[in-house]
């Protein structure tokens, strides 16, 4: 079983290594512009790249989260902490993101919506510092694509999940991104995620929700 030993500065814990310095990670590009994230994603990224609608995607992430309540849940890559738009306040939530400038905004807008247990830490989605087994339900939104090593976080997701806890994940896609339109990152498609999912023990359901160039499915830990 890992272990981790972690220092929590201003709401959020840093993970040490074993020489007890804080462990570091390159930030995301959107970092240093963290606090205008949100302005951005609604106004170019959905519209422009996505060719999406964010309150529709909101719509569908409340709609698919809504019968999960009092869960130990994981986001992976919180970024500004949209999850206040659709994630029931009385879950256990926890977050990680490189990113520490849009973890502190996300610290402030969990506090300010009333989510009770927040834990928060810099961390990479290929190294998630948690124990086995540690989470009941999973979900990354927009983010997939930003991974160096999606096998290797996959294999994390897998360790850190209880059998059968179901991970939901929202991404841009090729085949449905608009043409002449620079998506960056990685770009998988349907039938990539669902042989990679598939052959790393889970359990893979497309979602049918329409919303430009996103994909929604679940990925189920199998026993
Ligand atoms: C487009 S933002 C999406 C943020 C949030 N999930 C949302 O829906 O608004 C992409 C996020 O992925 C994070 N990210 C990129 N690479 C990562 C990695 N390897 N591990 C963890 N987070 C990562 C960035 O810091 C950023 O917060």
């Amino acid at each position: 079983m890992k272990e981790f030993v972690f220092v929590k500065r201003k709401n959020i814990n840093y993970v040490l290594d074993e020489k007890g310095h804080l462990k570091k990670y390159k930030p995301w590009l959107g970092d240093v512009f963290s606090f205008l994230y949100d302005s951005i994603m609604e106004k170019s990224i959905f519209p422009k790249k996505f060719n999406a609608d964010i309150e529709k995607h909101f719509d569908i992430l409340k709609r698919e989260g809504k019968n999960i309540h009092h869960a130990n849940i994981l986001e992976v890559a919180t970024g500004s902490g949209n999850a206040v738009n659709f994630l029931n306040k009385v879950n256990n939530y926890t977050g990680i993101d490189i990113s520490p400038g849009l973890l502190r905004r996300a610290h402030s807008r969990f506090h300010e919506s009333g989510f009770e247990t927040i834990e928060l830490y810099v961390a990479p989605a290929e190294d998630l510092p948690f124990p086995d087994h540690r989470f009941d339900f999973a979900f990354c939104h927009l983010s997939l694509n930003f991974f160096d090593d999606i096998e290797l976080f996959i294999k994390e997701l897998k360790r850190v999940l209880k059998a059968g806890a179901t991970f939901f994940c929202s991404v841009p896609v090729p085949e449905r991104k608009p043409a002449k339109t620079t998506i960056h990152g990685t770009l998988y498609t349907e039938n990539e995620l669902k042989t990679i999912f598939k052959n790393s023990g889970f359990r893979f359901e497309s979602k049918s929700h329409e919303n430009g160039a996103l994909f929604y499915f679940t990925a189920s830990r199998l026993k």
